[in-house]
C-alpha cells in the first residue's frame, strides 16, 4: 500500500523542489525555513509544504493523540525539536513518515489539505472555522444588515440558529422575532447556545423603571451610548434583551453603532485621536449593592483594544461606569478627553435608530456596538420591561463551529 512512491529524504531531493519558503521578519528577527525543515507534498495537484517539526508534534497515532478526548498527549520531554524523517512514503490518500527517533507516524491527506500553510489556505480556515469576518456597517445601512428570524425558528431550526449567530458575529448585531411573552422565553435561545454570563446583577437581569436604582440603566430617563460592564476584565461578550413589553408612549428607542466602522474612521481621519483611544488607559468602575450583595469592581483599559494584529479586540465605553480615578500622567487628561469626545459624536453620527417592539429579542456585541436608548416615560399604564441575558463569544462561536461541522461536514476539520 506504500510502496507508490518511497521517497529517500535526502538534500538532493529537497533542493529539487522550488523555493517556495516565506521570509517572516518580526521582532527584528528575519526567520525563514532551511529546505531540510520541510516536508514537500503534492496533494490532488497542489504543492503543499508542511514543516517536519510540526507533523511530528501533530501525529495522529494513539500514542500521540488520544481521540476521544481530541487532545495531544506526546511526551514533550522526550520531543526532538530536529527530528528528521528517514523515509517518507505516499499512497492514493495519505502519507507515512518514518521518523528519526523511532517512531512513525501516517497522516490523512484530507486532514493535511485542511491544515495547509498557504496564506489562502489560512484566510480560508479563520473565515469559516476560527471567526466569521466582522463586516462594519453606517447606520444609515442598518436596515440592510439587520438579520431577523422568529423565535420558533431559532430554537427549532438548526439552519435557522447557524445562519442567525453567523450574522450577529458578521455584523454585531441580529434580531429575533415573535417571541413568547413569558420571562423565561429568553432561555430557550440561551439553551440552543449555551448559557448566560452571570454578573452581578444577576444570572438574567431586568430593566425595568427603578427609583433608588443600582444602575442607571433601570431608570426611565436617556441611556447614552454605551457598552454594558466595561469594569469586568472578562466583560460579558453579547447580550439579549428581550423587550417584554415596549412602552407604547414616544421614547424607549434603541440607538445602535458599530465601533469598528467608527474606529476605522478615526484611525483613518484623525490618527492622533485613533492612537489615544487605544494607548490610553482609563478606570471603568460599578460600585453598589445588589441583591443584598456589595460589589467594587474596578477594570483599567483604554477605550479600544486591540490585539497583536493591531485590530479591535475590545471596546469599552459608558459615561456612567468610567470612574473619577485617572489612571495616566496629568498631560493625557485634556488630549484624551478630546479624543473620547470625537469617538462619542462620530457615533452618533453613525449610529442606527429604531425602536425594538414587544416580542423582540435584540442582540449584540457588547464589545463591539454602542448601544443607547432615549428616555421613555413611565407610569401605570405604561410600563416596559427587559428581560437581559449575556452570553459569551466564547460560546457563540463554540455554537457555530459545532453547527457548522454538524451541517456542513467537511472531511479532515477536526
Ligand atoms: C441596559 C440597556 C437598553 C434599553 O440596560 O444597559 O442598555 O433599551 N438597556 O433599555
Ligand atoms: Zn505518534
Ligand atoms: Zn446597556
Amino acid at each position: 500500500m506504500f510502496a507508490l512512491r518511497i521517497i529517500k529524504s535526502t538534500n538532493n531531493f529537497v533542493n529539487s523542489l522550488p523555493k517556495t519558503a516565506r521570509k517572516i521578519h518580526k521582532h527584528n528577527v528575519l526567520y525563514n525555513n532551511k529546505p531540510e525543515d520541510l516536508l514537500n507534498l503534492v496533494i490532488r495537484g497542489e504543492s503543499l509544504q508542511f514543516p517536519y517539526v510540526w507533523l511530528r508534534e501533530n501525529c495522529q497515532c494513539e500514542h500521540c493523540y488520544h481521540t476521544s478526548a481530541q487532545s495531544r498527549i506526546l511526551d514533550w520531554s522526550k520531543f526532538d525539536l530536529n527530528v528528521k524523517a528517514n523515509e517518507v512514503s505516499e499512497s492514493e490518500n495519505s502519507v507515512r513518515i518514518q521518523w528519526s527517533d523511532g517512531h512513525t507516524s501516517q497522516y490523512n491527506f484530507n486532514w493535511l489539505k485542511f491544515r495547509s500553510f498557504t496564506p489562502e489556505n489560512q484566510k480560508k480556515y479563520t473565515e469559516t472555522i476560527y471567526k466569521p469576518k466582522k463586516e462594519t456597517w453606517h447606520g444609515k445601512d442598518f436596515s440592510n444588515i439587520l438579520y431577523k428570524r422568529d423565535y420558533s425558528d431559532i430554537v427549532g431550526s438548526e439552519e435557522a440558529l447557524y445562519e442567525w449567530l453567523h450574522k450577529l458575529s458578521v455584523y454585531g448585531v441580529a434580531l429575533i422575532k415573535n417571541t413568547p411573552s413569558s420571562e423565561t422565553a429568553v432561555d430557550g435561545v440561551v439553551d440552543r447556545i449555551g448559557f448566560t454570563k452571570r454578573t452581578h446583577y444577576g444570572i438574567k437581569f431586568v430593566v425595568q423603571h427603578v427609583q433608588n436604582t443600582s444602575n442607571v440603566a433601570y431608570l426611565s430617563s436617556t441611556l447614552q451610548l454605551h457598552t454594558d460592564l466595561p469594569y469586568y476584565e472578562y466583560c460579558p461578550g453579547t447580550n439579549l434583551l428581550h423587550y417584554l413589553v415596549q412602552t407604547v408612549s414616544e421614547g424607549g428607542e434603541n440607538l445602535l453603532s458599530d465601533c469598528h466602522y467608527t474606529a476605522n474612521y478615526m484611525k483613518q481621519h484623525h490618527p492622533e485621536q485613533y492612537k489615544l483611544l487605544t494607548d490610553v488607559e482609563v478606570e471603568w468602575s460599578d460600585i453598589g449593592t445588589e441583591f443584598g450583595n456589595d460589589f467594587f469592581k474596578l477594570h483599567r483599559a483604554p477605550v479600544i483594544c486591540l490585539d497583536c494584529h493591531g485590530e479591535i479586540e475590545r471596546i469599552n465605553f459608558s459615561i456612567p461606569q468610567r470612574g473619577s480615578h485617572f489612571p495616566g500622567p496629568i498631560e493625557l487628561v485634556k488630549p484624551w478627553y478630546e479624543a473620547h469626545s470625537l469617538f462619542w459624536d462620530l457615533n452618533h453620527q453613525f449610529a442606527a435608530k429604531f425602536k425594538a417592539e414587544s416580542g423582540d429579542i435584540l442582540a449584540f456585541n457588547n464589545i463591539r456596538l454602542l448601544h443607547g436608548r432615549s428616555a421613555y416615560e413611565d407610569s401605570s399604564n405604561n410600563v416596559r420591561k427587559i428581560i437581559g441575558a449575556y452570553i459569551d463569544w466564547d460560546e457563540i462561536y463554540s455554537r457555530l463551529r459545532c453547527l457548522k461541522v454538524k451541517l456542513k461536514n467537511e472531511d479532515g476539520i477536526c
